[in-house]
């Protein structure tokens, strides 16, 4: 079966654990959009491992792939791959799409230069000016990297509007750098690679609220990071997702500027942040806080087509009395669940806890299969 995983707030929903989880009986994970904006966090041991450009399967000797919509930082993916090896010995099986593009170092000083007046709060990782710079149609696509011709001809007209920013890219030593990328990876038409296997897991990164067309724009990242990134961004027919996960913090947070209904500011606001580790597993930024605004994730299960919820993190909600949950756009108030961290069955849950779950599931109209009480307990329903 070929799952997706998807965001369904704005990032940091959790999909990190879920994709771990889910491939360890697939053959393939593949990642389809953003790059190292993206900050998936994975236990190995109690161990906690950030996977920024590689899928979150890195654990479990799985082929990784990284997709068509994807922008890539090799130096970024060069040490990503370097600690996995150092630290955990762990090798992986890499193929990288011949679609993707590439993100430079001078992407970031750029993203940094642009988002001082335009105040969205990227990463400044570089994304927004390599997906600018795809559409201008000038990009430096992973399939150019062994063309000397053609690379030279983008990191030269790249070049001319750079100038507009007083930056500049050293073209020779790009040339030389590209070339050895070129011999070091894995750089393919991953349509082959897929469809050799029914069993993928393709993960998605940021959340839909962040997506260029269906979030609030213009704070949103610049691709598509919904189920039609996933579609373009791994080559896949829609007819082959036979599943779509949609990931729902069982409250909401967002990192960067931007519209948030049901954010809060109150000591439970701290308390939450506190309690869930709420800061940027990318920039380390403290989130956001806010309740869970259902009405909000009603509308991105609806326009994603999800069928089954994966409610993350409600163990972070067990001491707080009451819990609020935005429905029809008035706030209900649910009782407290104290205790439920790190229960791993269902029928273990105190009752309120299951009020809970079952007032999103009937707004929701769809079943919520996984629960997380910790940050490596699940129940699985
Ligand atoms: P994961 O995959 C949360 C946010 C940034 C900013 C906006 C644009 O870990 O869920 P960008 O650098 O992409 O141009 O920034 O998008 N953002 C994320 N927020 N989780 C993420 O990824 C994010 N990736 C980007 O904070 O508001
Ligand atoms: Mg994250």
């Amino acid at each position: 079966m070929n799952i997706c995983i998807l965001g369904m707030q704005w990032g940091d929903e959790g999909k990190g654990k879920i994709t771990d989880i889910i491939s360890k009986d697939s053959d393939i994970t593949v990642r389809f959009c953003g790059g190292a904006n993206a900050g998936h966090t994975i236990y190995k041991g109690g161990e906690k491992i950030v996977a920024h450009i590689l899928p979150s399967s890195i654990l479990n000797n799985k082929v990784c792939v990284l997709g068509n919509s994807m922008v890539i930082h090799f130096p970024s993916l060069i040490k990503e791959i370097n600690h996995l090896r150092s630290a955990w010995g762990i090798d992986i099986e890499l193929y990288i799409s011949d679609k993707a593009h590439v993100v430079l170092d001078v992407y970031k000083e750029l993203d940094k230069i642009i988002d001082k007046t335009n105040k969205i709060g990227t990463t400044h990782k570089g994304i927004g000016p390599a997906y600018t710079f795809k559409s201008k149609r000038i990009g430096i696509q992973t399939g150019y990297l062994d063309k000397p011709n053609i690379l030279y001809k983008s990191l030269n007209q790249i070049n001319q509007d750079l100038k507009l920013y007083s930056l500049c890219i050293d073209i020779e030593k790009s040339m030389e750098y590209f070339g050895q990328i070129s011999r070091m990876f894995n750089i393919c038409d991953i349509t082959e690679i897929l469809s050799k296997s029914n069993n993928i897991v393709i993960e998605g990164s940021q959340g839909v609220m962040l997506d260029i067309d269906n979030g609030t724009y213009p704070y949103v990242t610049s691709c598509n990071t919904g189920i039609s990134g996933a579609i373009a961004g791994t080559g896949l027919s829609h007819k082959k997702i036979d599943r779509i996960i949609g990931v729902v913090k069982s409250y909401t947070t967002r990192v960067g500027n931007g519209p948030f209904p049901t954010e809060i500011f109150s000591e439970i606001a701290n308390n939450i942040r506190e309690k869930g580790a709420e800061y940027g597993a990318t920039t380390g930024r403290p989130r956001r806080i806010g309740w869970l605004d259902l009405d909000q994730v009603k509308k991105c299960v609806y326009s994603n087509g999800v069928d089954i919820i994966n409610l993350t993190k409600l163990d972070v909600l067990s001491d707080i009395q009451p819990i609020k949950i935005k429905i029809n756009d008035r706030y209900r108030s649910l009782d407290g669940f104290p205790g439920i961290s790190s229960i791993t069955e269902f029928k273990e849950l105190p009752k309120n806890a299951v009020k809970c779950i079952q007032a999103i599931e009937d707004y929701l109209k769809i079943p919520i299969k996984y629960i997380g009480t910790g940050v490596d307990t699940t129940i699985f329903r």
